[in-house]
């Protein structure tokens, strides 16, 4: 068996979002501090260009949660590998997700965050894919919605492979006989 990556989303397309959508969150957060809270590790690269991009003052910090094992399924159980260094409360909370699929590992998220008391909490996604959702959540702000299909590249894994791909793009398996 042999793999092959298709491009979804080619690498402009992918830039050219991510300014528009921190245009927009630098307009909303006008006068206020962005604390982004970005989830390891497929969320690094978005958070990182994400906030390359925004004009009002960024902090950040870091995150882990565990819902899939090495294969494409999600076992539904989530745990938290890694805690945030700093405290939230009082602060305006910004969640970068690379994808939200399920929503399993976002509801159980965002549900920890809000008791922890921020000023607010909101969600931007790079990418969502609609037709999976089994909790529903909106995120405030979304990059992409993907068709349901399994995809890398900035970020996303498969098997921990394919995250440094600049751009996206679905794994496709090809039989050799
Ligand atoms: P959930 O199903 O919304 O809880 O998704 C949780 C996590 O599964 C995401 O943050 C990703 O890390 C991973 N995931 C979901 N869909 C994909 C995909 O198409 N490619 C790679 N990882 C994915
Ligand atoms: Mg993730």
């Amino acid at each position: 068996m042999s793999e092959k990556v298709r491009i979804l989303l080619s690498e402009e397309e992918v830039d050219k979002k991510i300014c528009e959508i921190a245009q927009q969150i630098s307009k909303d957060y006008e006068g206020k501090e962005v604390h982004l809270v970005c989830v390891l590790k497929g969320g690094v690269f978005f958070m990182c260009e994400l906030a390359k991009r925004i004009t009002v003052p960024v902090s950040m910090d870091f995150m882990a949660l565990s819902s899939y094992g090495n294969g494409t399924e999600s076992t539904g159980k989530i745990k938290v590998k890694k805690e945030l260094d700093e405290s939230i409360e009082g602060k305006d909370v910004l969640v970068v997700e690379d994808i939200v699929d399920s929503r399993r590992t976002l509801s159980f998220l965002l549900g920890e965050l809000q008791s922890r008391n921020p000023a607010s909490l909101h969600l931007c996604t790079l990418l969502d894919k609609p037709d999976r959702r089994v909790v529903d959540i909106k995120a405030d702000y979304t990059c992409f919605e993907i068709p349901d299909e399994f995809v890398v590249g900035y970020g996303l894994d498969y098997a921990q492979r394919y995250r440094n791909l600049p751009y996206i793009g679905i794994v496709e398996i090809e039989k050799e006989d």
